[in-house]
C-alpha cells in the first residue's frame, strides 16, 4: 500500500478519482412503484442473525485467499440532519443486498453511538474501539447478520470513538480498504452532519447516498453536507433517497427542490435514487430487531426499499465492470 492521505486513504487510491475530473451525468430517475395504498400484511422475520458470538471462528474462513477476487463498491450513507432514517437504511439496504447473494459488508460507522447492530439483533463481541486498540484484528470484528450480512460496530457509548482524531480514522479507513477485496458491496452508515468523522467517510466512497425527509430542515441540511463535501472536492456519484415519504409526488418534490439548487449554486446533478414511505411498521421492525424487509416483506417500505436496491445493486455491478 504507498502513502496515506489526511484520511488515512492511499494516495495511489486518491490520484485515481484526481483523474475522474469530468462532469458527471447525475439525472432525477422517476419512481418506480406507484400504489394507492401503503397497507400490507404482517409475516414472520426469515433470519434474525442472533449467532453473533460464532463469529470469530467463521470469519476465519471467510478470509481466505480464495474468496478475495474483485473489489467491493464502497457506498456511503449520510444526511446533514440527524435522524432522517440512515441507519434504518443502511441496514435494509445491506440486508436486502445480502439476501441477493452478494457479498455485503456493513460498517458502523456512526463511531461512539453505534446502532446498527441493534436493529437486526445482532450482538457484537468486538467493535471498531478494540481493533484501534489493538485487541484484534479487524476481520475479528465482522459480525454475522441476517443473510449471512458482516456486520463491523463502530461501538456505542463511547466518547473516545465520537472524538477520533484524524489518524484515527484514516486506520479505520484503511481498515475498510483492505476488506474490499473480500465483499461485492460495502455500505458505511455514517452519523449526520458536516464534521470530519462523516466527510472522511464520504471523501473514500464510491457513491454516496445522502438520505433526507420532507421537513425543510432536513431538506437544508442535505444540500449543507453535498455542499461541503462538494467544496472538499469530492467528485463521484451523489444520490438522493427520500425516507418517511407520505405520498410519491412529495418525494419527488423534495428532490426536485435538492435537485435545482445543487445545480443552481452547485452546478451539479444528483440522482434520485428512490423514497421509503413514512410507514409504523418501520418503528415495529426496530422494536422487534428485525429488519423491515424480513419482517414485513410485503409491506410498500419493503417494496419500495427492493425497488432502491434494484438501483444499488446496478450501481455495484457498473463498479465491478470498470
Ligand atoms: N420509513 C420510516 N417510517 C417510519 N418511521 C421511520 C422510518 N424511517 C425511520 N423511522 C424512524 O426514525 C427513527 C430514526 O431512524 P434512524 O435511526 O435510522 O435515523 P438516523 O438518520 O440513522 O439517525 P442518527 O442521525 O441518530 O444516526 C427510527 O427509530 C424510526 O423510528
Ligand atoms: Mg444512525
Amino acid at each position: 500500500m504507498g502513502p496515506l492521505s489526511r484520511t488515512g486513504f492511499p494516495t495511489s487510491q486518491k490520484n485515481r478519482w484526481e483523474s475522474h475530473q469530468h462532469k458527471k451525468t447525475r439525472k432525477v430517475r422517476p419512481l418506480g412503484i406507484r400504489e394507492s395504498t401503503w397497507e400490507a400484511k404482517e409475516v414472520p422475520p426469515k433470519n434474525t442473525g442472533k449467532d453473533a458470538e460464532s463469529n470469530v471462528s467463521q470469519n476465519k474462513q471467510i478470509f481466505s485467499e480464495n474468496e478475495a477476487k474483485k473489489e467491493a463498491t464502497l457506498f456511503v450513507v449520510t444526511s446533514g440532519k440527524g435522524g432522517v432514517g440512515k441507519t434504518t437504511l443502511s441496514v435494509n439496504l445491506s440486508v436486502e443486498l445480502a439476501s441477493r447473494g452478494l457479498r455485503t459488508m456493513l460498517v458502523d460507522a456512526d463511531l461512539g453511538l453505534a446502532n446498527a447492530h441493534i436493529l437486526m439483533g445482532v450482538r457484537p463481541t468486538l467493535t471498531l474501539t478494540d481493533y484501534l486498540e489493538d485487541r484484534c484484528s479487524v476481520s475479528e470484528i465482522l459480525a454475522e447478520g441476517p443473510c449471512g450480512l458482516k456486520l463491523i460496530s463502530g461501538g456505542q457509548g463511547i466518547k473516545e470513538m465520537a472524538d477520533l482524531d484524524a489518524t484515527g480514522r484514516g486506520r479505520i479507513l484503511d481498515a475498510i480498504l483492505d476488506l474490499r477485496s473480500y465483499a461485492d458491496v460495502i455500505i458505511i452508515d455514517t452519523g449526520a452532519g458536516v464534521s470530519s468523522t462523516v466527510t472522511d467517510f464520504v471523501e473514500a466512497a464510491d457513491q454516496t447516498i445522502v438520505v433526507t425527509n420532507a421537513n425543510f430542515t432536513a431538506i437544508a441540511n442535505a444540500y449543507g453536507i453535498i455542499k461541503v463535501v462538494i467544496q472538499d472536492g469530492y467528485d463521484q456519484p451523489i444520490h438522493l433517497v427520500v425516507n418517511r415519504a407520505r405520498s410519491p409526488e412529495e418525494a419527488e418534490q423534495v428532490c426536485e427542490k435538492l435537485t435545482g439548487c445543487t445545480q443552481k449554486f452547485l452546478e451539479i446533478e444528483i440522482s434520485y435514487l428512490g423514497l421509503v414511505p413514512e410507514d409504523p411498521r418501520v418503528n415495529r421492525a426496530i422494536q422487534k430487531r428485525t429488519p423491515f424487509t424480513q419482517l414485513f416483506p410485503d409491506s410498500t417500505a419493503s417494496q419500495y426499499m427492493r425497488k432502491l436496491v434494484d438501483h444499488v445493486e446496478k450501481l455495484s455491478v457498473q463498479k465491478v465492470k470498470t
